[in-house]
């Protein structure tokens, strides 16, 4: 099956001009003239806009909008819109893709938008009574949460449950946490999440006699969790099975590697979050929020781990990814970047479950680019290239000469500036020479 018709599968991509690119898009993606405009035109976000997002505004600054293609997740086509300054991600994302798309793409899901919000209460008495009242009073905590919100609960979300946990022994004394989970539908939530935690706190008080101090979310969102997973023969993992299964070994010792040491773990970690921030950045998402709320969680079992695991299953490679994704569709800051509802348009999601289910596969397709990379040639094989694109282009090479350029700059082992000059006259000197003969 295609989205919306059409594949996320874009032959020869890179190499074609920008405009070209914007008119494979529009073509595929239905573009307005007005869209494909607003894709082009050199603000990002109009001054104006950006004035009322933040305080002390002077200025817009820019970032690339890159495509990664060939994802297939739950039998569906979608181009992946990354904001991402780092050279190799976008296209790491489209070369893992494209192997987990031979074999079949990725399945992918995600729980219901479940946010908690947090009401710390101090100056608590007997907190196993307290704890007993607030639980006696939940349909009307419920009540009140949902009074500042009716539109979500009509919408079939809204405040649902009410924990309490309980901390003895804080440094300044016993306190009551109370968790009120809310199912903040296709938003983020924040906003709702912490108006409701501010609407009940009174009423909490009132039940337990304590005092409510703090009111705000949480971001270890581990209700709302969203999950990914490949499954790779050997055979097409590599140009032929023994070559897959060799590499299924080193991908699985890469995996052990981080499984057992945190330093090596936060570095794995950090490659699924390129993929997972670039696509949060193009669909206006708080990545600080994604981010902090997924490295707590690699650290839930006390020690800090890699989200993924990998594992050889039979003549596979199987990889797994889960973490918590509080993201929106709707809501928030979003709606007010064009390019934002364009990146979501291109993106093709439906709802915030769908676009969290979407980031855990690209977060995995990130890691496995990575970790292959890695086992392989390295990384800096790739990264080179792309530096040494980025320093032909600087040096003023024509389009025509960049390849040869690029070459050349790898070859030589120094990638300048100064460098690139001199291979752009030299090739220059002997096509003029050619020429003339
Ligand atoms: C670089 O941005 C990301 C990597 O370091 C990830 C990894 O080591 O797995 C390549």
């Amino acid at each position: 099956m295609k989205h919306n018709g059409h594949g996320s599968r874009i032959a020869g991509f890179y190499r074609l001009p920008r405009r070209e690119r914007l008119a494979r898009l529009a073509e595929r993606f239905g573009l307005t003239t007005d869209e494909l405009t607003e894709l082009e035109a050199a603000s990002p976000l109009p001054f104006e806009v950006a004035d009322h997002m933040v305080e002390n505004a002077v200025s817009v600054l820019g970032l690339p909008l890159g495509i990664g293609l060939n994802f297939l997740i739950n039998g569906r086509d979608h181009i992946v819109p990354m904001v991402v300054e780092e050279p190799s991600v976008v296209a790491a994302a489209s070369f893992a893709a494209r192997i987990v798309r031979d074999a079949g793409g990725f399945a992918a899901e995600a729980d219901r938008s479940l946010m908690i919000g947090q009401i710390q209460l101090v100056d608590v008495r007997a907190c196993d009574d307290a704890a007993q009242r607030v639980q006696l009073a939940r349909a009307r905590l419920l009540a009140a949460a949902n009074a500042v919100h009716p539109n979500m609960q009509r919408r079939g979300g809204g405040a649902t449950d009410i924990e309490v946990r309980s901390l003895p022994d804080t440094a300044c004394g016993p306190m009551l946490v109370v968790h009120l989970l809310v199912d903040v539908g296709d938003a983020m939530g924040a906003n709702a999440v912490n108006t409701m935690a501010e609407a009940i706190a009174p009423l909490l008080e009132e039940v337990t006699g304590a005092r409510a101090r703090m009111r705000i979310l949480s971001n270890l969102a581990d209700q709302r969790l969203a999950r990914a997973s490949a499954h790779i023969p050997f055979d097409l993992l590599a140009e032929d099975r023994t070559a897959g299964r060799e590499l299924a070994q080193r991908l699985m010792e890469a995996w052990a590697f981080a499984d057992a040491d945190p330093y090596r773990a936060t570095t794995h970690n950090k490659g699924i979050m390129n993929g997972i921030d670039a696509l949060a950045l193009a669909t206006g998402n708080d990545w600080r929020s994604i981010e902090a709320g997924a490295h707590a969680f690699a650290a839930r079992s006390g020690r800090y781990r890699p989200l993924s695991q990998w594992r050889v299953d039979g003549d596979a490679l199987l990889g797994a990814i889960e973490l918590p994704l509080a993201v929106g569709t709707v809501g928030g800051n979003l709606q007010l970047n064009p390019r934002v509802r364009l990146s979501l348009k291109l993106l093709g999601v439906g709802s915030a479950r769908e676009l969290a289910a979407v980031m855990a596969a690209v977060g995995l397709g990130q890691n496995f680019a990575a970790m292959r990379a890695l086992v392989t040639d390295g990384i800096q094989r790739g990264h080179m290239a792309l530096h040494a694109r980025g320093v032909a282009v600087a040096a003023g090479a024509p389009e025509a000469l960049i390849g040869r350029v690029i070459e050349r700059l790898i070859a030589c082992g120094e990638i300048k500036i100064s460098k690139a000059r001199e291979i752009i006259a030299s090739v220059q000197m002997a096509e003029g020479l050619l020429a003339g003969s």
